[in-house]
């Protein structure tokens, strides 16, 4: 496919992909001759001449509605969050704060395709090195995602160098000037290479500093038809926090399948309920262990997923030795827990 395809008309439909080889040929098209005939208007004393009147023909191919792909994240409690995975070959966005966990979310689902799913990833970095994604993500949670780059099976694309104008050592680089034009094609060249069912664009930020409105979702939306043309499902990262830019989220949020959001604030630590909760069961003094202390608490939720049925509740996750763990329990069941345990507390 070319670039210069960008200015060919295509449907807004964001379901309008399918991968024709899922179609269902063993399923004959809807059959849509018994629809009244034209004879059976007739003196049913409407007093006009139907006679013109056509029976609309029936479409000869129209693709039988197929059951949904999901596919797994394996990110432990997120898959039970939206109806079972994410579909396949849709776009999502990723968004969150500085911190919140977005890179590491994102590089969990590459690496659970990589090891459990037997799919291959392209990451692509606007903000990091690909030797520091590396490095990190080995120290933090022993992921080699080296190995899988030298086995074909996933590939790093190096778009922060050229971007700042800096030389790289990479395999897989966008050439100096960086445009967006460049990035697309390396997308596409990497994407063809290692035969990726899994994309991250981490992150679309790095970019939208640099275009405008109209321009990022130009961008957002050619980078969306070339993904789902592959086939690939794919993660784009937003640092987008909250609303306070409601203008640059609604460009994104216009054109995905899907959003997942991923929160994280200081909070009172609960653990000392927690404790005193376990004693009371446990029939232990409930004066002691308790201490309030402030620890970083983070939640995720999904604002929107077309084609299924998910979430609406703030969920708790953790970042731990293997990673993201999400609490499929939503947080508000929690609290409930809690405000049951402080009135057996009062009485
Ligand atoms: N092994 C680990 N255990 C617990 N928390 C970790 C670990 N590694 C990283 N983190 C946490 O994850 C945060 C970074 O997450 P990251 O995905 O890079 O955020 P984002 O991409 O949203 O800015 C760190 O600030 C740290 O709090
Ligand atoms: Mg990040």
């Amino acid at each position: 496919m070319s670039y210069d395809d960008q200015n060919q008309p295509y449907s807004n439909d964001p379901y309008a992909y399918q991968d024709p080889s899922q179609y269902d040929t063993s399923q004959q098209p809807q059959d849509y001759t018994n629809y009244p005939s034209q004879d059976s208007y007739q003196g049913q004393g409407q007093g006009y001449d139907n006679s013109q009147y056509q029976a609309p023909q029936a479409p000869e191919q129209r693709p039988s509605l197929q059951q949904l792909q999901r596919i797994q994240s394996g990110i432990p409690g997120f898959d039970q969050i939206v109806g079972g995975g994410l579909i396949r070959d849709r776009v999502y966005l990723l968004a969150g704060p500085a911190g919140a966990g977005k890179t590491i979310f994102s590089s969990q689902f590459i690496y659970n395709g990589l090891t459990k799913f037997n799919e291959n990833g392209v990451y692509v970095v606007l903000e990091e090195t690909p030797q520091q994604l590396r490095e990190n993500l080995f120290n933090s949670f022993n992921w080699n995602i080296g190995t899988y780059e030298d086995s074909g099976n996933m590939i790093i694309l190096d778009a922060i160098s050229s971007r700042l104008g800096l030389a790289s050592q990479e395999r897989f680089v966008v050439p100096r000037p960086f445009t967006l034009e460049a990035l697309l094609y390396e997308i596409q060249t990497a994407i063809q290479t290692c035969q990726a069912r899994r994309v991250v664009i981490d992150s679309l930020d790095a970019m939208s500093l640099e275009l405008t409105q109209v321009d990022l979702r130009s961008l957002i939306q050619r980078l969306t038809m070339i993904l789902k043309s592959f086939g690939c499902t794919t993660l784009l990262v937003s640092g987008q926090a909250d609303n306070s830019n409601q203008g640059r989220k609604a460009v994104e949020e216009y054109v995905v399948d899907g959003m997942v959001r991923l929160h994280h604030t200081l909070e009172e630590s609960v653990s000392g309920e927690t404790t005193l909760e376990q004693n009371a069961l446990e029939g232990n003094s409930l004066e002691e262990d308790s201490f309030a202390m402030k620890m970083r608490s983070r939640k995720i939720e999904i604002p929107k997923m077309r084609g299924t049925s998910h979430s609406h509740y703030l969920h708790p996750f953790v970042i731990g030795e293997q990673g993201i763990e999400v609490k499929s329990e939503p947080e508000v069941t929690k609290r409930l827990r809690r405000a049951i345990f402080k009135a057996k507390q009062v009485d």
